[in-house]
């Protein structure tokens, strides 16, 4: 796998410690407020267990699936809801987990699904953000790194479903789906 990597764009070292940082801050808005903290599968996984380590606040867990790349590079602009979570988000305060953030579809959609469900707020933490690749106005409440308009994998960001399990974020070299 780490021969597929052209360039490493955050080491393990730099995404822990980020975590950390985040995870704080989380905590402080959070704490007493008892939020449902919802990842976005499956990309979010690896982030969401990382980040809720690092607040000492009590919380629930829910997971929701929407997918729209199919596994490749590019978005279809088609979401479409694959699992939904099990929880009633009615009043509640919902932190949305992802891990990256680029044509802003995804989580357009998500937010307007639970808004539309009655939750009392939304907020987004997304641990990378790729702001040129914005094509719906969507502003993540807090954001780890930015990353540059590359096609960029590891630390859960996929390409065909793997690399997810890389611990450190990079860029892929483009002969690996260039002749797809
Ligand atoms: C990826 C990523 C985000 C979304 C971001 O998920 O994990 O959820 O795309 O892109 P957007 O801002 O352009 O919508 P994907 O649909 O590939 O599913 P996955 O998490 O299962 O890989
Ligand atoms: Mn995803
Ligand atoms: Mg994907």
């Amino acid at each position: 796998m780490n021969n597929d990597i052209l360039k490493t764009l955050y080491s393990q070292q730099q995404i822990q410690k980020r975590c950390q940082q985040l995870g704080h801050t989380l905590d402080k808005v959070y704490r007493g407020k008892r939020p449902l903290v919802i990842g976005v599968l499956k990309g979010a996984v690896i982030f969401m267990t990382d980040i809720i380590r690092n607040m000492d606040t009590y919380m629930q867990m829910d997971f929701i699936d929407v997918s729209s790349y199919n596994g490749g590079t590019k978005s279809s602009g088609h979401v479409k809801l694959q699992k939904d979570i099990d929880t009633s988000v009615k009043g509640r305060n919902v932190l949305f987990i992802e891990d990256i953030i680029d044509t802003g579809r995804t989580l357009d959609f998500l937010q307007k699904l639970l808004r539309g469900r009655g939750a009392k707020s939304i907020r987004i933490c997304t641990l990378f953000d790729k702001p040129a690749g914005r094509l719906v106005d969507v502003k993540p409440n807090w954001v780890g790194f930015k990353v540059p308009n590359e096609f960029v994998v590891g630390y859960g960001m996929d390409y065909e479903g793997y690399y997810r399990n890389l611990p450190y974020v990079g860029i892929l070299k483009p002969k690996i789906y260039e002749n797809k």
